[in-house]
């Protein structure tokens, strides 16, 4: 019987406690042995948990049990999960967590510390909830080259911009909405700023490109300033409006980012609606392959942090190794290039003719004009902008356009 702990009684670790006990014969079925839940590390007494006699107020009882073997890691936050999982991992305990945080910004010390002391650090649920991804992404597909990997990795967002298109209501509106329904956080800023999706962006170009890049360094846009007439101009085209985080791998180049983007209704993230999170990973010989279901939520997270628990019962894989990438990863944000979904107001369709060539126009809200773009890099848009202002226009709206760019043959 391997015996294991959760720190943070929170939604997540209240579920992951739920779903061992609840599904306690199947798990033992798929690790050969029980899972038994010795410890719950929180700060409250909680006395109406039916967990309340697990409580443990202090690390130590768990660090220095020699029976626990595993600690799933739900607390959030970086400051005491990261010193509670260096304290663990030196002490040979695996630990499995769904801290994103904690992952995107130390990931690749913390995944050292497990090699070197002979146990895992696994982070299924970090990314995409319950979708299983990185298991996928670290094994399944560790044959391939992955050349692209773009998802809607936020829940609140995408069901922002899903109410904005089908009801026809402005960010304000859909974020209320989202707040009384329970999905966006109460300070939502994590979400509609798009550091929650830099996160896990992060996290999955690191098990991609065994480079880990710190949110910090990754271009990261929200989604605050589209407008309901941004995303009725994408509808016109058959295209929706989606926060995406990106990781593209082109020739020499790399680059990693967060931004909504105009995606055509050709590439099946166009149609992925609601609180839903979608991934599409595209490997050299595998072609395209798409990962879709619930990215947040204490039983889908839960499902998760128990796939970790069973994986690091069942050993096997090795520990990845992931360096901190260095200046030169990834690629300068300036080259980026794709093309723009731009709208202005103070300005004729012919001035726009002169700055940026062929373009096609759509039918934008009233006294603007609206386009799309060919390819243009970051620097070229931001030039082009810059000369129509000069020329007395506005900018009202810049929406990079998703591409389904090259894919292997057949
Ligand atoms: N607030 C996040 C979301 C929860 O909306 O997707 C999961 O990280």
């Amino acid at each position: 019987m391997a015996k294991i702990a959760i720190m943070g009684l929170g939604v997540v670790g209240g579920g992951t406690a739920d779903l061992l006990t609840e599904n306690r014969e199947k798990i033992r079925a798929a690790c050969g042995e029980y899972l038994d839940l010795k410890y719950i590390l929180d700060i409250r007494d909680m006395p109406e948990s039916p967990y309340r006699d697990l409580i443990v107020h202090d690390i130590a009882p768990i660090a220095e049990d020699p029976e626990v073997s595993i600690v799933a890691e739900t607390i959030g936050g970086v400051k005491h999960a990261y010193e509670h999982t260096v304290r663990l991992l030196k002490a040979g305990k695996s630990v499995v967590t769904s801290n994103k945080q904690l992952v995107s910004e130390h990931g690749a010390e913390l995944l050292a510390l497990a090699k070197e002391h002979g146990c895992r650090y696994l982070f299924e649920a970090s990314t995409g909830g319950g979708i299983p991804v990185i298991g996928p992404l670290s094994r399944d597909l560790s044959g391939n080259e992955i050349t692209e990997i773009s998802g809607i990795l936020n829940g609140t967002t995408n069901y922002i911009l899903t109410r904005m298109k089908g009801g026809g209501v402005g960010f304000e509106t859909a974020l209320a909405e989202a707040q009384e329904k329970g999905y966006a956080e109460r300070d939502p800023s994590a979400d509609v700023e798009g550091t929650d999706a830099c996160r896990k962006i992060s996290i999955l170009a690191a098990t991609a490109f065994s480079k880990l890049i710190p949110p910090a360094r990754i271009h990261t846009e929200g989604i605050t300033a589209i407008r309901q007439s941004d995303v009725a101009a994408a509808a016109s085209v058959g295209a929706a409006v989606k926060l995406l985080g990106r990781a593209i791998r082109r020739g020499g180049e790399c680059f990693v980012l967060v931004s909504p983007f105009f995606v055509p209704g050709d590439s099946p993230l166009a149609h992925v609606d609601g609180v839903y999170n979608a991934i599409s990973v595209t490997g050299n010989y595998v072609g395209d392959v798409m990962f879709y279901g619930r990215g947040a939520g204490a039983k889908a997270t839960a499902s998760a942090v128990v796939a970790d628990l069973i994986a690091a019962v069942n050993e096997g894989a090795p520990v990845p190794a992931w360096e901190n990438a260095g200046e030169d990863f990834p690629t300068e944000f300036g080259s980026f290039s794709c093309p723009r979904y731009l709208a202005f107001a103070g300005i004729d369709r012919n001035a726009v003719r002169v700055v940026f060539g062929d373009v096609t126009f759509l039918s934008g809200a009233e006294g603007e004009v609206a386009f799309l773009t060919s390819q243009k890099t970051e620097a070229e848009c931001a030039d082009g902008i810059a000369r129509l202002s000069v020329g007395g226009g506005q900018l009202l709206s810049m929406i990079r356009v998703y591409e389904i760019g090259e894919r292997p043959e057949a």
